[in-house]
């Protein structure tokens, strides 16, 4: 199969966590997008989905499905996005399509994490992936050097604008041994807007892609 294939086969699967009849916090990128249109063709439809990316938004719009703001629910019984890399704990690095703060906002809405992923996002220590960091403009200099300072490259993505207007930083050479004390201590320096670091908000369910079928991974 190819990866694309895999991540069809895990956007369909992921219908299954989505209680009928509800509202659906849904996440932002090409598995995701497979898995709004398995949404779109539920026998009983949601009753709508927040979205994490004006993309997403588009995405669901387009298929008919009701699109409400984060401001308009309290919880959610699901929210169902992708990662860029996966550990062992249910640990994530997520952002590679920009969309990382509202995806942990929404996320911060629901009741369980499912990750829908591709075999090779799992990994045994995150870091191989570059942490996307969405920062203040004024602030990407002396963000970048708190980044030297624990041996990690950080690179503007270069033409990109968060939907928040932000810039992205790209951070290479990290090994995140510790992601819930990294995305503590990230979340602390003046400037950073959200880090990729996905570990107070990680997944409880990831369905991983694989030449056997789904896995299902509970954490
Ligand atoms: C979006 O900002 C990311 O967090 C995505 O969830 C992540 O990049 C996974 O994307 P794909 O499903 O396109 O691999």
């Amino acid at each position: 199969m190819t990866q694309d294939e895999l991540k069809a086969l895990v956007g369909r699967a992921a219908i299954e966590y989505v209680p009928a009849g509800t509202v659906v916090g849904v996440g932002t990128g090409s598995t995701v997008n497979h898995f709004i249109d398995a949404l779109a063709a539920m026998p009983v439809p949601v009753a709508g989905a927040v979205s994490s990316s004006r993309a997403s938004s588009e995405r669901l719009a387009a298929r008919g499905i009701r699109v409400l703001e984060a401001g308009e629910v309290e919880r959610l019984p699901v929210y169902i996005d992708g990662a860029d890399e996966i550990d062992e704990r249910g640990f994530m690095i997520k952002g590679g399509g920009a969309a990382l703060t509202r995806e942990k906002i929404v996320a911060d809405l629901a009741e369980r994490f499912v990750c829908i992923a591709d075999a090779s996002k799992r990994v045994p220590v995150l870091g191989r992936y570059p942490l996307p960091v969405e920062v203040i403009a004024m602030a990407l200099p002396q963000v970048a050097r708190r980044f030297a300072a624990l041996g990690g490259v950080a690179t503007q993505r270069a033409g990109v604008v968060t939907d928040n207007g932000h810039p992205i930083l790209d951070v290479r050479g990290l090994a995140i041994a510790d992601p819930p004390a990294m995305e503590a201590e990230i979340n602390q320096w003046p400037g950073v807007v959200t880090v990729g670091i996905f570990a107070r908000h990680r997944a409880q369910v990831c369905l991983l892609g694989t030449e056997a079928g789904v896995q299902t991974l509970r954490y």
